[in-house]
Order: C-alpha cells, then structure tokens, then sequence
C-alpha cells in the first residue's frame, strides 16, 4: 500500500482563479494522479485531516473527493477509504523538476520553497501543526485592545506588548536576563545576523568567528556586512573556542549545533564567555530550537552567564512557522543604539500586528501550549527514526543529542556518498539533504529534517528513508 504524502498540493492549490477552493482542490488531485505523483491504490487521508492540513472547511475536501469518484479518478469503499482509481490514465512520472542541491549559490534548497512528495530536509517545523484557531483569536482579541496608534510607525525596537512578553517568556524558559528596553524583533534570524554584522562592523568590529559547519547563508551575510569570517573547527563539544585569536565576536549554536547536533559542554560555554570577557569581545548565540530538547529539561542559554557580552537570537520559525519571518535580538546595552539604527534604516520595524498576535499567544499560555504539543510530537518522531535506522541499516549512526528538529546519520565509509544516497532518495520522491550542504570536514552524513513532514506523511517519509539507507548500508 503507498502511503499518502501531502505532495504539496497547497502550494498548487490556485484559490485565486475565482473557481474556488473546491475546484482548486480538484484539478490538483487530478493533476497529482495524471502526472503519477498519485500512484493507482494510494490511499488517499481522511476528507478530516486533508482539510485540517489544508486548512478548508471538512465539507470541501468532502465534496471535491466525491466529484472525483464520479468522475473514475478515485474510488471509495467502505472500511478501505478513498484510493486512487487503478484506471490507465496514469501518464509515467515526469522526472522532479529541480536539483535538490544548488552549490554554486550556496543556498539551503529548502530556501526555494520547491515541494516534493516527501521531504526530510532540515529546516522547517510541521507547518500543518501551525496553531491556526489560537493564532486567530490571539489576533483578535489583541487588536480589539491595542491602541490605534499600534498602527502607525512604531518604535524600530517593536511592539512593546511583544518585547515585555519576550523579555518574560525568555527568562523563564531559556534563562535570559534582559528586559524589554533591550529587545529587537526583527524579521527572523537571517535579518538579525544582517543587522548585528552590520552595527559590529559600524562599532569596528572586523573579524567574527563561525562554527566550521553552519548555514552558508550565514556566512554571506556576515561578508556582505563586511566583516571577514573564520571557521573554527568543530569536535564533539562544538566550536572549539580554545582556537580563538584576535577575532572581534564569536557566533555560536550552543544548546543545539547546526547542523552536526551537538551541545555545548559547560566548561567550553564557560571558556567563551572568559574569551568575551577578556577581549571586550561578543557572542552572538543562535538559539534556533532551544526550546526542543527530548533527553532533558532544555539547558538555559549562554546568554544568562554574560547578558552584557552575549548577543541572544531567537526566532519563531521552528516554534511555529518560518514564513511568520519573527525573530528576536536581545543585545548587550552598548549594542543597542547601533543594532536599532540598521534596523531603523532596513525596515522602520518589523509588522505591528503579527507582533501583536505574537505577544497575546504567549501572555494567554497558549505559545507554551503549542510547544509542549510540539515537542512531545517530535520527540515521538525521532524515537521512531532511531528505531527504524537502527532495526534497517544498523552500519549508519544517528548522531547528536536528543533535540531539534533534525538529526544527523553518519554514513558507512564504504558505501555510496551522500549525493548518490541523495540522488537515489530524489528518485523516490524523497527530499534529503547531505552535511556537503553546511561545509566541509565530516565523513558522509545526512542531515534528516524529521519535523518537515505533515504529520500523517512521516510514516511514508520515514519508510523511503529506510529504503534509500538501507541500500547504502551493505558495503
Ligand atoms: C541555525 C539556524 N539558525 C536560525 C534559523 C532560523 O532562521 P530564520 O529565523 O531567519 O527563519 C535556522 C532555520 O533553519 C537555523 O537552522
């Protein structure tokens, strides 16, 4: 039996060509069946989980399965579901449209937003899981109190209402000692690092120090600042901070390493604040998914042993969604002024009413709430995979500690590499990605998104994952 994958068909869905969201719907399951990324037999989810995942009313997806079924594209029998037809019209499967990879550019491919039956690619949490009914009565019930003036230019920090409920949440879950005077919401982590580069190049900073593996974008940003960046090399503890020298900051991933998984050993977190300390230096501390640790209660941030020489970035993008584009500076105070010019000069301010939502989610509890959800979802989602990779190819090691959204699968030596197990899962309709993607300097590996998939697309993910890994495990 195939099992169903949510093959993107929101993206294809067109609800703007003024023939609805039911005929949308149609046009793309029978596209997906014509051009046979909807093999004959799938079985097709629930009419109640299709429309939850689509976020369209039950009646819909209902009624748009049921013109189908008419039509002979589907079939529908009690006890076994909605299937694909095994009619001839399936035409053979077009090969996917895009490299997985883009090297030249050095962009993560998720980046292009391209959708693929299944993908595994790290990144993104489950956007299907994104709270939608708490989301909107935060909005609602935060613009029915905020002042109108909410509306208008506001301070180039944000919303107070959102920087008072930051500064709170933060000390409280990630054990960051601000207050809200010294927070700057921006658009997510990429125009954080863009605007902390550029106020350290402003204030003479020339050279930061980056972990050898980490988001090329990252890098590109930083140059594009000006500054010139150095690699440090990585072991199991992270960043090795003892190869310090000279540099002006430091940008570190601490709770949870991008993209190898490790976490930073006490004594090594305490060496780079010495190092701050002692050479007027900054820390920059990406706390991307400090909030999803499973082995653990989460270990509080960097940032509570040193607030005046660490630099807190947070973000919203693995807690509920990417495309919110909501992230968080909280900066030592002689980094305030300059960060809040570049952000003055790049954009005013970051959206006042998604800033607004934001900060009623979390007063009310119900930020906390979708992340405890969350966590326990993909706790269980990586428990399955150790299992799974341990059960099927028992030469490939998961690496990393128990957190995040994504693992590491260090591949066997003797085996095919990471752009033909890539190539091979591509096949498959599966998205991967391998550690070449972050830099260089490891053996083979994968690094496997669990939180991508749709919830009722895991299994079917997981079960292509094995397949490709289970070819690449004999020698
Ligand atoms: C290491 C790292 N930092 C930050 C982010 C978040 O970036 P943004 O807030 O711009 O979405 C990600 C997301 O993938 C990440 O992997």
């Amino acid at each position: 039996m195939t099992q169903w994958a949510n093959h993107g068909l929101d993206l294809h869905l067109d609800l703007g060509s003024g023939g609805g969201v039911r005929a949308g719907l149609e046009q793309a399951l029978r596209q997906a069946v014509r051009d046979g990324r909807l093999a004959p037999g799938t079985r097709l989810p629930s009419s109640r989980v299709l429309a939850q995942d689509l976020g369209v009313a039950r009646n819909t997806v209902a009624d748009a399965y049921g013109q189908l079924v008419a039509e002979g594209w589907l079939t529908a029998r009690q006890g076994s579901g909605t299937r694909v037809a095994r009619g001839t019209f399936a035409e053979p499967t077009p090969p996917l449209a895009a490299p997985v990879v883009s090297a030249p550019t050095g962009l993560v491919e998720s980046d292009y937003g391209q959708s693929y039956p299944y993908d595994l690619r790290p990144g993104s949490p489950d956007l299907s899981s994104f709270p939608i009914d708490a989301w909107l009565a935060a909005s609602r019930r935060a613009l029915a109190v905020a002042p109108r003036d909410a509306l208008g230019y506001t301070d180039p920090r944000g919303r107070p209402e959102l920087r008072e409920a930051l500064a709170e949440y933060l000390a409280r879950v990630r054990g960051v000692r601000t207050e809200p005077g010294l927070i700057v919401v921006c658009s997510g982590f990429v125009q954080a690092i863009g605007l902390l580069g550029r106020a350290l190049y402003g204030i003479g900073g020339r050279r930061i120090a980056v972990e050898a593996l980490g988001f090329p974008n990252t890098r590109t940003i930083l140059r594009n600042a000006g500054l010139e960046t150095v690699r440090l090399p990585l072991d199991a503890g992270g960043a090795r901070v003892d190869r310090l020298a000279g540099e002006d900051a430091l940008l570190l991933t601490p709770s949870h390493q991008f993209p190898t998984g490790t976490a930073m050993p006490p004594a090594r977190r305490t060496a780079a604040v010495m190092w701050a300390r002692e050479h007027g230096a900054v820390i920059v501390e990406d706390d991307y998914d400090g909030e999803f640790r499973y082995d653990r209660q989460p270990v509080g941030a960097v940032q509570g042993l040193a607030p005046n020489h660490v630099v807190y970035a947070g973000t919203a993008s693995k807690s509920l969604a990417p495309g919110l584009r909501l992230g968080w500076l909280v900066l030592p105070p002689r980094l305030l002024e300059p960060v809040v010019r570049e952000k003055q000069l790049a954009d005013r301010h970051s959206p006042v009413l998604d800033q607004l939502t934001l900060a009623e989610l979390i007063v009310s509890g119900a930020y906390d709430r979708h992340v405890r959800r969350m966590r326990a979802r993909y706790r269980r989602r990586r428990d399955r995979l150790v299992t799974a990779v341990a059960q099927r190819a028992p030469r490939v090691r998961v690496s990393g500690i128990a957190a995040g959204l994504h693992a590491v699968l260090e591949l066997p030596a003797d085996g095919p590499g990471e752009a033909e197990l890539v190539a091979r899962a591509e096949r498959q309709g599966l998205a991967l990605s391998g550690m070449a993607l972050f830099g260089s300097g490891t053996g083979p590996a994968l690094v496997v998104g669990y939180g991508t998939p749709p919830e009722h697309a895991f299994a079917g993910a997981l079960e292509r994952l094995c397949a490709v890994l289970d070819s690449a495990d004999r020698p």
